[in-house]
């Protein structure tokens, strides 16, 4: 934690990394914990006072009672959604009015974005994306195309706003002859923006960098991944936001000087939901292995997630993009039971092999270095002395390749299954 700094918290490969777990060991450290990239699509499991809850676009820190959130301008927000989650929160107990903050930049999905989701996926057939269908990307596309509408918007004139850009999409799909019927779902999300407005909808720009002066320090917690970052993933198989720390700036409105340090945050294996290359894929048992040891289903759409071995090509430039100053290692204890543990060091295509992430990731292979595993249970190991020598020497073998510090591991769900080196 850096006072008068904001620290960004990132997956940095394609999301599901397990932020949800160590926020609970980061967030009682800042002052302050912001959201600045995608809405609904991301789903943080965080397990509280033997509770679980499972966050979309209610920022971590709500659980810690002297915490301000904030969802900055970079997110987009679903009334409906957010209603429905912070009810929740607010049923167990939590207060949420006075310490959520939401940028009036951000941008509102509408039922028809997500119509229109369903749309272009099944316009797209084959080459679909799998998204995650909470109308992420004709939100985004709307924002860019400067015609959508933002949380500001809920205050003035809203429901005249609101038709204008309902009968924009009602245009575009009945071009495309694409049947629906949002009659419940509006009602929904029309009683979503009302209750929007007994929270605090204001200029967090102005705010944050506000705390910021004051001394305060700041958690950005990114949701998705590096590689699903719009810029710089797998593309067209990305979300539609920036998710990488250049994010960061733009999503909450802060000078890239005010960055301190960037924790990017990898599984000891690999995972992705929904389409897209990932030469990593593992298509036998052992693949079947990772996804049940490791509970590879997504949190938002139950769909079974695909595994790997973990990437060093992906990792180097996920490292390299997000200028990641400390990585944390994630689910080290998935990979106990096996003897030998592979690492993609490079992928090759026709006779090419390359180290560097290549512009179309789609065709390439995997080249791979086994090592040694550990072959013991790690999960009840508290301290990193006591850890396997294999262990730590695969910890080890990471970090000369990645050339940047392993600061945390985790061995294991429970909260305390976190150690700091
Ligand atoms: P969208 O963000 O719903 O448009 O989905 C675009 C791609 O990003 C799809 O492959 C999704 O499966 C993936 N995706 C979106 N959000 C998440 C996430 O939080 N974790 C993992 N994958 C995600």
């Amino acid at each position: 934690m850096t006072k008068g700094k904001v620290d960004a918290l990132l997956g940095i490969v394609f999301g599901d990394e397990g932020k949800g777990k160590v926020v609970d060991y980061f967030t009682p450290r800042y002052d302050v914990v912001a959201r600045f990239a995608g809405g609904p699509n991301a789903g943080h499991t965080i397990i509280f006072e033997g509770k679980k809850f499972v966050l979309r676009s209610i920022p971590s820190g709500i659980f810690d009672e002297g915490k301000i959130n904030i969802i900055g301008n970079g997110c987009v927000i679903a009334p409906d959604l957010f209603m429905a989650e912070a009810r929740e929160l607010e049923n167990a107990g939590y207060q949420l009015t006075e310490r959520l903050h939401i940028s009036r930049r951000a941008h509102l999905i509408l039922p028809t974005h997500r119509v229109l989701d369903r749309a272009y996926e099944a316009a797209k057939g084959k080459n679909k994306v799998g998204t995650t269908g909470k109308g992420i990307g004709p939100t985004y596309s709307d924002k860019a195309a400067r015609v959508g509408l933002r949380v500001g918007d809920i205050m003035e004139n809203f429901e005249a706003k609101y038709q204008a850009l309902k009968a924009r999409h009602a245009q575009l799909l009945s071009d495309m002859g694409f049947e629906y019927d949002i009659t419940e779902e509006e009602k929904l999300w029309l009683e979503g923006v009302d209750y929007m407005r007994k929270f605090h909808l204001t200029d967090t720009e102005i705010e944050i960098n506000r705390y910021l002066a004051e001394g305060k320090s700041v958690l950005a917690e990114g949701a998705q991944g590096s590689l699903l970052d719009i810029d710089h993933g797998t593309y067209p198989f990305v979300s539609s936001s920036s998710t990488t720390s250049g994010g960061v700036c733009t999503g909450l409105g802060i000078a890239p000087n005010t960055i301190g340090r960037i924790f990017g945050i990898f599984k000891a294996y690999s995972t992705r939901v929904g389409s897209g290359p990932f030469p990593v894929e593992l298509f036998d048992e052992t693949g079947d292995t990772i996804r049940h040891i490791g509970n590879e289903y997504g949190a938002v759409t139950g769909r079974n997630r695909r595994c790997g071995w973990v990437d060093l090509v992906a990792l180097k430039y996920a490292i390299m993009i997000n200028g990641v100053t400390d990585l944390v290692m994630m689910k080290g204890d998935v990979l106990d039971g096996f003897s030998t543990i592979k690492v993609c060091t490079a992928y090759t295509k026709d006779g090419v092999t390359t180290t560097e992430m290549p512009y179309d990731t789609e065709g390439w292979e995997a080249v791979y270095e086994e090592i040694p595993g550990w072959n013991t249970p790690l999960t009840e190991m508290r301290t990193y002395d006591e850890l396997p020598q294999a262990f730590k020497d695969y910890v080890a073998y990471l970090e000369r390749e990645l050339s940047t510090p392993i600061s945390i591991v985790s061995v294991g769900p429970d909260r305390d299954a976190t150690i700091i080196r």
